[in-house]
């Protein structure tokens, strides 16, 4: 047996302006008892620290890998260029574009090289993390339950919900 690893999710964004959308998936990252860590990282801007980052996270037992961009968005597809463990992209929603290039760019991967492309923006960063977990819960039965009683609790949201009707 392996010793126990201290972090399960590397958590990667292109810029500073990135944190207000990816701090949702810390959150919930957070919420779930989830170890990570989160840094500010670019494709074009750092390159040779993102292949740092990456291969300092594995040796200390990431299992699955975040990554935000907006504009060219070429960070997803780096991080997965250099690990073989799950990537989940998330465009944001920035620029003149407002997120469709980033779309397109992170979902277009070349055969080979896969990235799990989330929606743009908020949505996006909260499922990433929540597929995270549900990755993380595949081998760890107290995951996988906490994620049902997640989903108990928004459902229950919804049922609960009265509208106003008014008269
Ligand atoms: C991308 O360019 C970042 O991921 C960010 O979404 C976008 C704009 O970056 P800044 O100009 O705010 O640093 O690299």
């Amino acid at each position: 047996m392996g010793a126990t690893p201290d972090i399960l999710v590397g958590m990667l964004m292109g810029s500073e302006s990135d944190w207000e959308t990816m701090s949702k998936a810390h959150k919930l990252l957070k919420e779930f008892g989830i170890t990570h860590e989160c840094r500010v990282l670019s494709a074009h801007r750092t390159p040779t620290e993102v292949v740092e980052f990456i291969q300092s996270l594995e040796s200390r037992g990431a299992q699955v890998f975040i990554a935000g961009a907006g504009l060219a968005a070429a960070l997803p597809g780096v991080v997965a260029a250099h690990t073989t463990k799950p990537v989940l992209g998330v465009p944001m929603a920035a620029g003149p574009l407002q997120g469709q290039d980033a779309l397109y760019s992170i979902v277009q991967m070349p055969p080979g090289i896969p990235v799990g492309t989330l929606g743009i923006g908020a949505s996006g960063a909260t499922n990433a993390a929540l597929l995270a977990v549900a990755i993380l819960a595949l081998g760890r039965p107290e995951l996988a339950q906490a994620l049902t009683e997640y989903r108990e609790k928004r459902a229950k949201q919804v049922l609960d919900t009265v509208l106003p009707m008014g008269d």
